[in-house]
């Protein structure tokens, strides 16, 4: 592994051993204090961010290493000079980066252009760093994570490629649910359903509300994503009946709820099932670190 840019470049051993290895971090954090001695990691963002950029800048500081946050404040990135220049010359000092871009190929040239291990913190394709935490999680709620029916309802975007990618090659079934014009990136959805009959997972898409039946866990995620300037009223009508409440708890026979956050209450998702008996998102955000940590572990650890 040099790079975390999407999970599916992710063999099903090495993302089982990274959420292994998640547990043991979280399990016993005295013993990785020193993991990252005297190593410096710039964490790069092009848009807001409060889990991502909070659970890495502490996580890494855990682990015994020092982080650098880069925000846009002295100029856009690419603009003052090309990427490539900016991944090679932050290569000089950093031993890893980390960053959070609207384009996936920014990503990309970072990691081809720097020398050091470059981890996804979020583009518009894919959010890894997210599906691991969200698979941890779910691997604390069940002994085996192949058996789990997860159902992904409301917007494909880089949240649901990446829970694709790594339901498809954990083997377990995902049934993602979205308004007809929303699905995931066809690309996506070909490249998932080969790691799903490779590892014998099960992925099926649906615009039918009724089909969601005989689920473990509901996950939604904000109908409207950073970088899409898409008016709320515009598909308001149009997502509604995808909007996950008690009703659609009951009728899928969900006993969990997760969400990436942030999370826009009596929109994607009602409160009363955001914050309600069964909601993992606390347990989600806490495992972004957790997992993270056994990202950077792996990548830099000595
Ligand atoms: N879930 C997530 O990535 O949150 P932030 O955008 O706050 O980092
Ligand atoms: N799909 C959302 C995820 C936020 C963590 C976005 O890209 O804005």
């Amino acid at each position: 592994m040099d790079h975390l840019l999407s999970i599916k470049d992710l063999s099903q051993e090495q993302l089982k051993e990274l959420l292994s290895l998640a547990k043991k971090i979280k399990a016993n954090p005295a013993e990785y204090r020193h993991a990252l001695d005297g190593k410096s990691v710039v964490m790069l963002f092009e848009k807001p961010s409060l889990r991502t950029r909070v659970s890495f800048d502490i996580g890494i500081n855990k682990l015994g290493g020092h982080c650098l946050y880069l925000d846009q404040q002295n100029g856009a990135l690419g603009k003052r000079e090309p990427v490539s220049d900016f991944a090679a010359n932050i290569s000089c000092w950093a031993d890893a980066i980390v960053a959070r871009t609207f384009l996936h190929s920014t990503i990309e040239t970072l990691a081809e252009h720097g020398s050091v291990p470059v981890i996804n913190a979020l583009s518009d394709l894919y959010h890894p760093c997210q599906g691991l935490a969200d698979f941890l999680t779910l691997s604390e709620q069940f002994d085996d994570v192949s058996q789990v029916k997860l159902a992904y309802v409301g917007d494909g975007n880089n949240v649901t490629h990446s829970l694709m990618y790594g339901a498809a090659i954990l083997g377990a079934t995902m049934t993602v649910l979205c308004p007809l014009g929303h699905f995931p990136d066809g690309q996506v959805v070909v490249e998932a359903q080969a790691l799903a009959a490779k590892y014998g997972g099960k992925l099926i898409l649906t615009s039918d509300v009724e089909q969601l039946t005989e689920q473990d866990a509901i996950y939604t995620d904000t109908w409207i994503s950073m970088g899409d300037d898409t008016d709320l009223s515009e598909i308001k009508a149009k997502f509604q009946p995808y909007q996950v409440n008690k009703t659609m708890m009951k009728q899928a026979g969900a006993n969990y709820f997760m969400h990436c956050l942030p999370a826009y209450r009596e929109v994607e998702v009602t409160a009363e099932v955001v914050d309600g008996e069964g909601s993992l998102i606390l347990q989600q955000a806490e495992n972004r670190m957790h997992a993270q940590n056994a990202v950077l572990v792996t990548l830099l650890g000595q």
